[in-house]
């Protein structure tokens, strides 16, 4: 049995060990939001955090994940609450087809929990292997520059967003709208 959080909730699954995580995640849990691509930790389709980071799903073994805190895209935001991220994918139409789009969200995410203020260099390692055929990089980055100047003003930050502090993040306790 291998026990890990799964978007906030404790979760057990009784399956072999070397399984890919993102099997366990489609196929088990039944959540689709994140995908297939290459299968070799290639393209990115796959990825979501653990424990903070950005992994590649298809080529972790769910065994790696045994006690650890996994966030899947469903985990990031819903219809009614998205993340910043997300709604700057909105307003910037960043998705073509959309099918790398999920995987882009989640490095983007986890770059954003770890450093508000990325340069341009920051911001292309950490979507770096990203593959999208639809070639919608321009897009993206876009949304990742505004969300992240947004963030920095007290005025547009979501309540309980987590700011990033030299050792850690820290829960914002200011204002919000
Ligand atoms: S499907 Fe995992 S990196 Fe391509
Ligand atoms: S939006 Fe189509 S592959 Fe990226």
């Amino acid at each position: 049995m291998i026990s890990f959080q799964l978007n906030g909730e404790d979760v057990s699954v009784d399956i072999p060990a070397d399984t890919p995580l993102l099997w366990v995640i489609r196929d088990y849990f039944k959540l689709k939001g994140s995908k297939f691509g290459c299968g070799k930790g290639l393209c990115g389709a796959c990825s979501m955090h653990l424990d903070g980071d950005s992994v590649r799903t298809c080529i972790h073994p769910v065994s790696a994940v045994s006690g650890k805190s996994v966030k899947t895209i469903e985990g990031l935001g819903s219809a009614d609450n998205l993340h910043p991220l997300q709604q700057a994918w909105i307003d910037n139409n960043a998705p073509q087809c959309g099918y790398c789009q999920s995987g882009q969200l989640m490095s983007a995410s986890a770059l954003l929990a770890k450093n508000l203020s990325p340069s341009e260099e920051e911001i292309d390692n950490a979507m770096k292997g990203h593959i999208c055929r639809c070639g919608t990089y321009p897009r993206i980055k876009k949304a990742i520059t505004e969300t992240a100047k947004a963030l920095n003003s007290t005025a547009s930050r979501p309540v309980g967003y987590y700011l990033p502090t030299e050792n850690n993040v820290q829960e914002d306790k200011g204002e919000s709208p």
